[in-house]
């Protein structure tokens, strides 16, 4: 495994591979790798031949009074992870690679149709900056398939329609959210919780999966369920932003005749916002 830093380096790297006739998945991260990006990591290789990783914390999609600065940045920690899990390639630019007139002078994706609910609404630049990166690593690398968690579900639909209305030749696929056996969604954010803390966020998993079960017993009066889960948290010491119950095609609420739905939550507990989901087939 390598780490290169240029466009010229990882473009040299696939097109090489890909004219050896190798199909290319590419994992992109922002660093501080846990068990949850390894997942992708093991589904990537999977899928294809040839597995490239990029490592790159995204000022773009972080606001003003958010961590960027303090985002975790564990380089060789993360080098050490991939190569034992025998990835091919990371690709691991600066900033002044990626925006190098500057983050606020750059062009921008913006996915109108669902960038300014659920996570957007509190995040306002959050998702232009993802959909804007993800599209500059998709022309920078060019794979064949891109994994993504499901873990950022607002993210990945984004992605997805990012993709089918520019024409991205990219395949995205979706990989199930990896948790710690307390039910708590891993996340590089998890680090900022005390160990008190760490004790209490599993109850935002908790709380999906009491409002999953009472609506799979039939119990459709989703504004009553979100209420009270949202009530359950705030009690529990956790700021809460969201606790959405919605269709999955498009992320609008959900009405008793939807049948594919998907609760996303949000909320702080001390230093860190927590986000989790949980899908529902009725
Ligand atoms: P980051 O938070 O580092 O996550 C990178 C990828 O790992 C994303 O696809 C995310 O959904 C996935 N992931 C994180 N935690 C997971 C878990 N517990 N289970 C399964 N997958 C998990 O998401 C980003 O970075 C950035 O927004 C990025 C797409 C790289 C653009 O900057």
């Amino acid at each position: 495994m390598n780490t290169v830093y240029s466009i010229e380096e990882i473009r040299d790297y696939v097109q090489t591979a890909k004219a050896a006739g190798k199909t290319v998945a590419f994992v992109p991260t922002m660093g501080n790798l846990h068990d949850g990006h390894l997942s992708l990591v093991t589904k990537a290789k999977e899928l294809a031949d040839v597995v490239v990783v990029s490592i790159y914390v995204n000022q773009l999609q972080f606001g003003p009074n958010e961590d960027y600065h303090s985002y975790p940045r564990t380089m060789e920690q993360d080098e050490a992870l991939l190569r034992e899990h025998e990835v091919d390639m990371v690709f691991a630019p600066t900033s002044h690679i990626i925006y190098p007139e500057g983050p606020e002078q750059h062009t921008v994706v913006k996915v109108d149709a669902l960038d300014g609910m659920h996570c957007g609404k509190s995040r306002p630049a959050f998702f232009t900056g993802i959909s804007t990166v993800v599209t500059k690593l998709f022309n920078i690398v060019q794979p064949h398939i891109a994994v993504f968690g499901e873990k950022d579900f607002q993210q990945l639909a984004i992605i997805r329609k990012m993709v089918s209305d520019l024409c991205i030749p990219v395949e995205i696929v979706g990989a199930p959210i990896a948790r710690a056996e307390s039910g708590l969604a891993l996340s590089s954010r998890n680090g900022y919780l005390s160990a008190e803390e760490l004790e209490q966020a599993c109850m935002l998993n908790k709380e999906l999966l009491k409002a999953r079960e009472a609506i799979l017993a039939g119990n459709a009066n989703y504004d009553i369920i979100q209420r009270d889960a949202t009530a359950h948290l705030a009690e529990a010491g956790f700021l809460p932003d969201y606790f959405n119950i919605i269709r999955r095609s498009d992320l609008h609420p959900a009405g008793p005749e939807d049948k594919e739905l998907v609760i996303l939550a949000a909320a702080a507990l001390g230093k860190a916002r927590l986000i989790d989901n949980i899908q529902i087939d009725l």
